[in-house]
């Protein structure tokens, strides 16, 4: 039988005005709230929408795969990435998507994966190189810093050295806006006279010239460099037309936005997880140092370290860098039993159903084990889904896969993950889940060093 679900009243008991600033103030508290009061479906009004929670494997399996044409992106959520993004990968529906995916698929072959992965360790290297012993850093900044020259060089090969400050800086930028559109109901218009609005349309532009830049160089070369953009020039559809420039253009902004700092987020949250637990870093230690040894790792040694592969789902399970996506009902429908009227917004809380005792036994003890290949075939279909599923999966999933092993493995053979004692992070649930302030590490050089950490200069 299906049912219609009640409001449910925010922490505050408030229905209304209540909800609304109890989402604002800590987004994730409040989806963490709803799910315990009110099960694996509760809704909840906000303004003369009403938002659906979904948190049942089951039922997040059903919307993700098997009725995924019924439950397409939020349109309001396209829209705000629309002016920031353009029509990329993220933001398109249906037959589009479905052609820029064929053209773009390449660009994650195996055989470019691998050629991204030696940047990844080679890049991760040279971060290490520049740290001193016992000196103390924002390891959050240094990941930010190092996932966003990672993508610029295998988006854009060593060109976009020179520009790589700049990117970096309009990228911050336009993150800082886009979390201020979210929370936001009205959009400001683009020539709105604020200096938030203005630092905006300079941020995008800046990236507009050095991206278009870019293209039209690396168009007249003709050259294929073996990176992401020479990719995006060569693709064609099935018939047999290739992208334009503003089409590379909006992929390419796409790819840098969705591919830096969630994957910065989640080597953050490994680092303070391993920082925690020793005894994972002494067990990734053996894997390691049988396997690859003295050397960098690289893409082909990846399936010779399942522990090291192990850790990364187990830190992706625990601290989700995307803690929560939307997705809309594109008809009245209904979802475990509850009726969904058509334009009703989704919420799917991968940090709750991941933290869930009924689909992982002791949720918040980190153990990597869980993820041994033996024991995968326990696990609830739906329960883990840092990078969502079905067709709408992360494009990126491999990418990030390999650049959060690669990078690790590259961290652990070096340096002892140390945070200062006491030190528990404030997580910040914005675009993705983030410490608050950063995250303070001690450099401190393995003791039984296999690969010397150079001093910087
Ligand atoms: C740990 C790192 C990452 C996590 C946890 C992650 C997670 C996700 C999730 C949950 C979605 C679905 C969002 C939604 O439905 O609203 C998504 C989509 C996407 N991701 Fe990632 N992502 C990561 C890294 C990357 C990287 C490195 C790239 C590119 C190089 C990338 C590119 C994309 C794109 C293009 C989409 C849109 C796909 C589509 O709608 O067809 N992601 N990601």
């Amino acid at each position: 039988m299906t049912t219609t679900l009640p409001d449910a009243p925010g922490p505050r008991g408030d229905l209304l005005l209540g909800s609304v600033l109890d989402f604002k103030t800590n987004p994730l508290e409040f989806c963490r709230y709803m799910a315990s009061a009110y099960g694996d479906v509760s809704r909840v009004r906000m303004g003369t929408v009403h938002w659906y929670l979904v948190t049942n494997p089951a039922d997040i399996w059903d919307i993700m795969t098997t009725r995924a044409e019924l439950f397409p992106k939020p349109a309001i959520a396209a829209r705000l990435w629309k002016e920031f993004l353009g029509d990329g990968l993220l933001t398109s529906e249906g037959a589009e998507w479905r052609r820029q995916t064929t053209m773009m698929k390449p660009a994650m072959h195996r055989e470019r994966l691998a050629v991204y992965g030696d940047v990844m360790a080679e890049y991760t290297d040279r971060m290490v190189d520049a740290w001193s012993p016992g000196e103390q850093r924002d390891v959050h900044a240094d990941f930010t810093a190092l996932t966003l020259r990672i993508v610029c060089k295998t988006l854009f090969d060593a060109d976009v050295a020179r520009d790589a400050p700049a990117v970096g800086e309009a990228m911050e930028v336009l993150q800082e806006v886009m979390v201020e559109h979210i929370h936001l109901p009205i959009p400001l218009p683009a020539w709105w006279p604020t200096q938030k609005n203005q630092r905006k349309v300079k941020a995008l532009s800046t990236l507009k010239d050095i991206v278009g830049r870019l293209i039209r160089e690396r168009r007249a070369s003709g050259e294929d460099t073996g990176d992401l953009l020479s990719m995006l020039l060569a693709s064609r559809d099935e018939a047999g037309s290739g992208m334009t420039d503003q089409e590379v253009f909006d992929q390419a902004m796409t790819l840098f936005f969705a591919g830096h700092e969630t994957s910065a987020n989640g080597l953050t949250w490994a680092w303070y997880l391993l920082a925690r637990h020793p005894e994972v870093v002494a067990r990734m230690r053996d894997e390691l140092d049988t396997v690859v040894g003295d050397r960098a790792p690289s893409m082909a040694d990846l399936r010779d370290l399942p522990y090291l592969d192990a850790v990364v789902h187990e830190c992706l399970r625990v601290m989700s860098p995307v803690w929560l996506f939307m997705k809309e009902a594109a008809a009245d429908t209904e979802i475990g039993g509850f009726r969904v009227p058509k334009g009703s917004p989704i919420a799917i809380c991968p940090y709750i159903t991941q933290r869930d005792a009924r689909w992982w036994a002791e949720p918040e003890v980190f153990r990597p084990e869980r993820f041994e290949k033996a024991r995968r075939a326990e696990h609830v279909r739906g329960a883990w889904i840092p990078f969502s599923g079905g067709a709408r999966v992360c494009f990126g999933k491999s990418f990030a896969m390999t650049e959060l092993r690669l990078v690790l493995a590259t961290m652990v053979q070096r340096l002892d993950p140390v945070i200062p004692e006491g030190h528990w992070p404030v997580k910040v649930s914005e675009l993705s889940l983030h410490p608050r302030g950063g995250l303070p590490i001690e450099v401190r050089p393995r003791p039984d060093l296999r690969r010397p950490v150079r001093q910087a200069g």
